[in-house]
């Protein structure tokens, strides 16, 4: 397999047509933050639990911003030359070919790192320099030192659910950033994100939304991963295909939570005190 399909990044150009806006319902004042930050060059660490909006808003803000965006999927395999670029060999020599985050620094891009407590502690440290006021990526193989352009902007994400003792930021990674809490957002916004993504009727919306904030709160007993928004859209979409809605939750919300049977029963019993 070859560097750039195990890396995946991918880039996506702001698009100028509204009707091509990544659609996002603010869920509290992180729209105005996050266009702070850019105007500072602040680089921005994105926290929640998964499916809570963390990408989508990303993309959001770069369309908004007018920014291309270079997405990283992190993963222990990530090497710092991964990030900057590596030499290629061709037929008439070696070339070099950038990485994503030096594209990133030379377009002025959002550069968006997926589960950055994923990628070991060397290759996270190269990103200091771009998150100082230097906003510096010395690329040693080439012996460059290269000035991020102007718009270019560090977003990281970080679930702090999915912590580990071992796998943890450091101190001197973390306080580069400005942390923004992102969390499932209140019944009422998150019936209509749940409406306006799946396209099932407000009423079905909110029975979602009703039985999510019930499994929300097995957290504490037993429950290690609760029903994220994106689960919702998903038990929506089956429903709006014509699955039965009991089915639809089943499939599509409570299977993907739990494989232990007494918290399966549990967890089906709240959908059929929901969805009579
Ligand atoms: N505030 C929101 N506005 C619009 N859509 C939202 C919002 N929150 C969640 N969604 C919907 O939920 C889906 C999942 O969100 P997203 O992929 O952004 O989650 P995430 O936080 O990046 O999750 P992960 O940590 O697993 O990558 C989105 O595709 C979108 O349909
Ligand atoms: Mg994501």
């Amino acid at each position: 397999m070859g560097a750039d399909s195990r890396l995946n990044a991918a880039t996506h150009d702001p698009s100028p047509g509204v009707a091509d806006a990544p659609w996002y319902h603010p869920t509290g004042n992180e729209v105005s933050l996050f266009e702070q930050c850019h105007r500072h060059g602040l680089a921005v660490m994105l926290k929640g639990p998964t499916g809570c909006g963390k990408t989508r808003f990303v993309e959001h803000m770069a369309w908004k911003l007018g920014r291309p965006l270079i997405t990283i999927p992190c993963h222990d395999d990530l090497a710092a030359s991964d990030l900057i670029g590596r030499f290629l060999i061709q037929h008439n020599g070696t070339v070099w070919q950038d990485g994503p985050l030096t594209r990133a620094a030379r377009e002025g891009a959002i550069c968006y790192l997926d589960e950055v407590v994923e990628a070991r502690q060397d290759t996270v440290v190269v990103l200091h320099a771009l998150t100082d006021h230097r906003r510096m990526l010395p690329i040693d193989k080439t012996g460059e030192t290269l000035q991020a352009a102007p718009g270019f902007q560090l977003v990281v994400s970080y679930n702090p659910g999915y912590q580990r003792m071992l796998k943890d930021l450091k101190p001197s990674t973390r306080q580069r950033f400005v942390a923004m809490d992102l969390d499932f957002p209140s019944p009422a916004v998150e019936a209509r994100i749940v409406q306006h993504e799946s396209g099932v009727a407000e009423p079905d919306a909110k029975a979602l939304v009703t039985l999510a904030g019930r499994m929300r709160q097995l957290r504490d007993r037993g429950l290690a991963e609760v029903p994220s928004t994106r689960l919702l859209i998903a038990a929506g979409l089956l429903m709006m295909s014509g699955i039965e809605q009991r089915e639809a939750c089943r499939a599509a919300i409570v299977s993907p939570l739990s494989d232990e049977p007494s918290m399966v029963g549990a967890l089906h019993d709240l959908v059929d005190a929901t969805f009579i």
